[in-house]
């Protein structure tokens, strides 16, 4: 035992805590020091584009997940939305002024094949004019040829008078070029894309402009009249045979090739349905009966859902709509088509800016101006399958100059992209299941599908066969999707081919 009261004993103690104090403090900094080091070290070596690739945090996964619950549509809302549109659509064949406009086309004959001569066609509907030359063969053979030109801005917003004028003007062009002169008698189908109370095969009234297009003096104008006096203005020996929407052009033209066909659908800028309905089916149709007994009805589908009853609209579909110039029309439209896909998925990403979860909350100017995201983005982006969305990357820095996201923000863009885009197609689907339904085909038809959505939106259609099954079943599977290429113009002109025979 050493002695207590030996006088070394507190020196040595002291001695003895200093040593431990010391050397603990000596290696509290030397970890410390470690510690900085290895900090300093990682953040000077490790490149800009791995720091960028930083795994999608928890944050990140609860965003993706909130949105993809405020896009999802369930199964049992679909079937809903099934019945609601057969119902509507019965609506609109029993009169005038309801949401679904179901408007006869005064096409009562398909095309047999055997229509010979030449046609002018004209197909108006977007940013894009298109003038062809069509060339029926007989048996079946069909040549074309045809020039695009752009439709500005100013022309789709100024008047009429010199949106038409910009009309005959073109074909006056494609005329020279083409070696026919001006005074050559021709005869046309004129594809107008957008809701015309049709009057005659080759007469009816403008009800409202659709798809950004506000000229005036055309709303409850007959526009075979405004085009025809455009033609006489410029001496043109043009005789406007047959008005035609386009999906009553795509129809018409895809029947031409597989008489299986029943229904004609445009996915592209704006989308619209047309069907073959049986005359009897059609209450509000007080015309002569036609011998075949049936007639092709241009549903007008995008105004579905005006009510606001069955669609499944979130904030930003109704932001999208107060700001469009025709507020509280083309519901249904303004969810599914080209126009405004890249809108909704806009104010999505805005929204998401702002509360601090994508790109940290820092402002994109470029991106507050309206219809600045097109529709092909988003196929672009979810095309992206690179391991650390470097396209998409690329994309936010052409587009916008955005420099600093991260893999996160790229993963939250696609998936917005993702749901916005599948929302669309399980809406269209409820729409290609509704005439089916309608019309009582589940055991085979096909439905000629054009528009850009569906050529260039890689996952679409594949998205829509899905949620067919999902609605109708193995049913579902006789279904023959066809894609229709440009078929409007070429339908516009067998129509006016028909309408003169
Ligand atoms: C718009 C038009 C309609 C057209 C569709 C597709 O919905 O109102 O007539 O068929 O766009 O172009």
């Amino acid at each position: 035992m050493p002695n207590l009261n030996d006088p070394r004993i507190p020196v040595l103690l002291f001695g003895l805590t200093t040593g431990i104090a010391l050397s603990a403090v000596v290696q509290y900094l030397y970890q410390t020091y470690q510690t900085q080091k290895t900090i300093t070290e990682a953040q000077s070596e490790v490149p800009q584009d791995e720091l960028d690739s930083i795994a999608p945090s928890t944050a990140a996964e609860a965003t993706i997940d909130r949105i993809r619950k405020e896009f999802y549509i369930p199964a049992a809302r679909l079937q809903n939305m099934l019945k609601a549109f057969v119902k509507d659509m019965q609506r609109g064949l029993k009169q005038d002024g309801a949401i679904m406009k179901m408007i006869p086309s005064y096409v009562t004959r398909r095309a047999s094949g055997s229509e010979t001569g030449t046609y002018l066609a004209l197909d108006l509907g977007g940013t894009n004019f298109r003038v062809c030359q069509v060339t029926l063969e007989g048996a079946g053979k069909v040549r074309t040829k045809q020039r695009k030109f752009v439709v500005s801005q100013e022309l789709q917003k100024g008047t009429g008078t010199a949106l038409f004028d910009f009309l005959a003007e073109c074909v006056e062009k494609f005329l020279e070029e083409s070696g026919i002169g001006k005074d050559t008698r021709m005869h046309l189908g004129f594809t107008f894309s957008f809701p015309v109370m049709q009057q005659a095969v080759n007469k009816g009234v403008l009800m409202s402009w659709t798809k950004g297009f506000t000229a005036s003096n055309v709303v409850n104008e007959d526009v075979v009249s405004l085009l025809q006096a455009a033609f006489k203005r410029k001496n043109m020996n043009i005789k406007v045979a047959a008005l035609v929407n386009d999906t009553v052009g795509t129809l018409a033209s895809h029947a031409y090739v597989d008489p299986a066909t029943v229904a004609g659908i445009i996915l592209g800028t704006g989308t619209n349905a047309a069907y073959v309905e049986k005359i009897d089916q059609i209450p509000k149709w007080k015309g002569a009966r036609p011998a075949s007994g049936e007639m092709i009805v241009n549903m007008e589908w995008g105004n579905w859902g005006a009510d606001r009853i069955p669609l499944p609209s979130t904030h930003y579909d109704n932001k999208l709509d107060r700001h469009s110039p025709n507020t509280g029309q083309q519901l249904y439209e303004k969810m599914i088509s080209g126009m405004y896909l890249g809108e909704i998925t806009r104010y999505v990403l805005l929204d998401l800016i702002a509360t601090g979860e994508l790109l940290r909350g820092q402002e994109v100017p470029e991106l507050k101006k309206q219809y600045s995201f097109d529709t092909a983005n988003m196929s672009r982006i979810e095309r992206d399958y690179t391991k650390d969305l470097s396209d998409t990357r690329l994309l936010l820095e052409e587009l916008y100059g955005i420099t600093t996201s991260t893999l996160a923000d790229r993963e939250i863009v696609k998936h917005v992209c993702q749901f916005v885009g599948t929302r669309a197609a399980r809406l269209a689907a409820v729409g290609i299941a509704g005439i089916v339904t309608k019309i009582n085909k589940l055991d085979g038809c096909t439905i000629a599908i054009d528009g850009s959505v569906y050529e260039h939106y890689q996952h679409f259609g594949n998205r829509v066969r899905d949620a067919l099954r999902e609605l109708l079943g193995m049913c579902s599977d006789s279904i023959v999707l066809a894609q229709a290429r440009d078929g409007s113009g070429q339908g516009a002109a067998l129509i006016a081919a028909l309408a003169e025979s």
